[in-house]
C-alpha cells in the first residue's frame, strides 16, 4: 500500500492500482505549491467533513478522474447539487464493501459546515480494511473515548491523526489516541498549514519516541510504502 502526502490532511492511498484520495485541500495551500492537482489520480475521493480545508479540490479532482466521492449523506447531497453525480453517502457506524476493501464511517469530535454555510451533517472519519492493511483516517477530531472501540474490534496497522492542536487534537492527545486505538504507527496531519497549527516537529517526534510510538511526518509530495 503506497501513501502519498499532499499536505494538510490530504493523502493519496494506492491499493492494488486503485487510488483513494482523502480530504483534498491543495490549490489554496501555499505549502503544497509543488503539487499539480490535475496530475492526481483518484478513483475515490473521501471527504471527512464539510470544512473548506478538507474539500476545496474535491470537485475538480472528482471531475478530472470521474471519481466517486465518499462522505456523509449531507455532503454527498451538497456535491450532487454542484453537479457531482457519482457519490457514495454513508453515515456514522455504517460500513460498505468497495472493490478495494471495506470502509467504516466512524465518529469524529468536530463540526461540519459547508463553505456556503449550509449543513455538512456530522463530521466523520474512515476506517479502511483491505487485504494488505487496515488504517484509520481520523479526519479533524479531538480525543474521544469511543476510539477505544477501534482497538476492541479492529486491528489498525497505521493511522493518520491530526496533531496541530487548536482546531483538533495536539501532540499529547494524539499519543493518547494512539494508545486508545492500539496502534504504534502514526502519520501526522493537520499541522503547519495555518499560523494556529504550527508545531515544533522535533518536539513532536521526541514525544512520540518517548511514548514508544512512531510518528511519521512526510514531506509534501513524498510517499511511503506500508
Ligand atoms: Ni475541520
Ligand atoms: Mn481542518
Amino acid at each position: 500500500m503506497k501513501i502519498i502526502y499532499y499536505g494538510h490532511a490530504c493523502f493519496g492511498v494506492e491499493i492494488k492500482e486503485i487510488n483513494l484520495l482523502f480530504d483534498p485541500f491543495i490549490s489554496p495551500n501555499s505549502l503544497a505549491s509543488n503539487i499539480a492537482i490535475n496530475e492526481i489520480k483518484a478513483d475515490y475521493v473521501f471527504v471527512s467533513h464539510g470544512h473548506e480545508d478538507h474539500m476545496t479540490d474535491a470537485i475538480a479532482i472528482a471531475k478530472n478522474n470521474d471519481a466517486i466521492i465518499v462522505s456523509n449523506f449531507e455532503i454527498i447531497n451538497w456535491f450532487k447539487a454542484k453537479g457531482i453525480e457519482k457519490g457514495h453517502p454513508m453515515n456514522i457506524g455504517g460500513s460498505w464493501k468497495f472493490d478495494f476493501g471495506k470502509v467504516t464511517f466512524f465518529n469524529a469530535l468536530h463540526s461540519s459546515n459547508m463553505p456556503d454555510g449550509s449543513t455538512g451533517g456530522n463530521p466523520g472519519s474512515f476506517i479502511v480494511e483491505t487485504d494488505e492493511a487496515c488504517f484509520y483516517f481520523a479526519g479533524d477530531t479531538g480525543l474521544f473515548c469511543d476510539m477505544k472501540l477501534l482497538a476492541e474490534f479492529k486491528k489498525i496497522d497505521f493511522a493518520m491523526l491530526p496533531i496541530g492542536d487548536n482546531f483538533t487534537m495536539g501532540i499529547d492527545d494524539a499519543i493518547l489516541a494512539a494508545d486508545f486505538i492500539n496502534c504504534k504507527k502514526i502519520i501526522g496531519m493537520h499541522y503547519d498549514t495555518f499560523p494556529y497549527i504550527v508545531i515544533d516537529k522535533k518536539i513532536a517526534l521526541e514525544k512520540f519516541n518517548n511514548a514508544l510510538k512512531e510518528l511519521i511526518l512526510l514531506n509534501i509530495g513524498a510517499s511511503l510504502t506500508l
